[in-house]
């Protein structure tokens, strides 16, 4: 779990910005639901034989009450679209989220306890136009990220009734082949066999080579739907491919699933940015009506390994230089005065202590201030302001009331010079 201090924080908010931006283009509304879940509700969806029930929950008990910090946001977001009737009010319903979700994994680049997802979850659609919809949606955003060596994968693993099917052929395919299987997965074989399909172990990737495709199993109307979506993909020039050993994680998947890899940036083994897929039961099987139901979810943190820092645009600073306490009032006073104005005013308040002019100075510089506005005895004696143009090197002194308006000025006329790209005075 990690802190993320302000100098980070900057490349946080423009990707949250790009992401809110984005699904506002394609219809999403935001949805907000609590940290805290009745521990039954992942156990239920996600499924107990997956790593994340099995293993990765942050669970305990409170008034004899089973809970759990979400480890993921959909099962969440099923709950509340269920509790509130929310289909008895729209046929379609798109909702988007962000925030913290909770895995005890075991940390490494990429892989944390606390780490963060945005994620879309479209219900009412049973595709396949919603999930080629949707994969574009994730193209289209790491792209405008600027993130390139995108690798989309997607596959179709069919309903409840070919996954038990194909989960019989995965076991007894491998079933003579156990010894050659990674510890992992010689456990998974009775419990979670499918689960083996993806494994990035070089033994479980030997092992399962020749293993019959899940895509032979598929029964007419899953396969009409892959087609649809990989033929919606093709028109939209969507680049993907087709692997047949994508799984994923979770158990309430039906038909489409996907991810999206990269090797940009710093991103190591942990390479998947995102993963979804369809979940046609999933609202039927937690209490709600029949609806069908697509989703994905990104991970913030593998998305700044990603990329390539972006250059932000700085705000224009303005900073007061108090000599003394009296000075210091005064500076108060006409800092939020330009704060009205919407100029970012830092007031060094070590000035009413006595720090000196040149070590205020000297940090105003290290800020990057554009301006300085310095009050002395002489100044507030004589009712004036000595504005400092930092950048200009020139400085001149004018009367107390006037000050804003020659910040002001100063700051227009600089901006002129620089272009839009000085970031004004707001
Ligand atoms: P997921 O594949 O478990 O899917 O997580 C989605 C993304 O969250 C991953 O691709 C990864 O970028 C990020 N992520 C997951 N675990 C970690 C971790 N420990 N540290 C850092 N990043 C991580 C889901 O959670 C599904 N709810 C997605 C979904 C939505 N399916 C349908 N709707």
């Amino acid at each position: 779990m990690s802190d993320i201090l302000p100098d980070q924080v900057g490349q946080w908010q423009y990707l949250e910005r790009t992401f809110q931006s984005m699904v506002k283009r394609y219809g999403y509304e935001e949805v907000r639901t609590p940290l805290l879940e009745s521990t039954a509700l992942f156990t239920r969806s996600v499924g107990e034989t997956t790593d994340i029930v099995d293993k990765e929950m942050y669970s305990f008990e409170h008034n004899r009450e089973a809970l759990t910090i979400r480890p993921e946001g959909t099962a969440s977001v099923v709950r509340a679209y269920i509790e509130h009737h929310v289909h008895q009010q729209q046929q379609l319903t798109r909702w988007w989220y962000g925030g913290p979700m909770f895995r005890g994994e075991r940390p490494a680049r990429g892989r944390y306890r606390q780490f963060h997802q945005f994620g879309c979850e479209l219900f009412g659609d049973p595709g396949p136009i919603g999930d080629a919809e949707l994969i574009d949606m994730l193209h289209h955003f790491f792209t405008s990220l600027g993130i390139g060596q995108l690798d989309i994968v997607v596959n179709c693993i069919g309903d409840p009734p070919t996954r038990a099917l194909y989960r019989q052929v995965v076991h007894d395919y491998l079933m003579p082949r156990k010894n050659e299987l990674s510890e992992d997965s010689q456990r998974r074989l009775d419990r979670n066999p499918l689960r083996i399909l993806d494994s990035k172990d070089p033994r479980d990737i030997k092992a399962v080579a020749g293993m019959p495709s899940v895509l032979d199993y598929l029964t007419d109307d899953e396969r009409t739907h892959f087609h649809g979506v990989c033929a919606c993909l093709d028109r939209l020039q969507t680049p993907y491919r087709v692997d047949t050993t994508l799984v994923r994680g979770l158990d309430y998947y039906t038909r489409t699933v996907f991810e999206v890899r990269t090797q940009a940036g710093q991103v190591g083994a942990q390479n998947a940015l995102g993963g979804g897929g369809r979940y046609d039961e999933l609202v039927r099987q937690m209490g709600g009506p029949s609806i069908p139901a697509v989703g994905f979810a990104v991970g913030t943190e593998r998305i700044l390994l990603a990329m390539q820092s972006p250059k932000l645009p700085q705000p224009v600073i303005v900073t007061m230089t108090p000599l003394g306490s009296r000075a210091a009032i005064e500076s108060l006073l006409i800092a939020r005065k330009l704060r009205t104005h919407g100029v970012h005013v830092d007031l060094d308040s070590r000035g009413a202590a006595g720090a000196s002019i040149k070590s205020m100075l000297r940090r105003a510089n290290t800020l990057g201030a554009r301006l300085s506005l310095v009050i002395g005895e002489s100044e507030l004696a004589a009712g004036e302001v000595q504005i400092k143009d930092l950048l200009k090197r020139e400085q001149y002194v004018v009367p107390r009331a006037n000050v804003v308006a020659r910040v002001l000025e100063a700051l227009k006329a600089e901006d002129a010079q620089e272009g839009p790209q000085a970031g004004g005075a707001g």
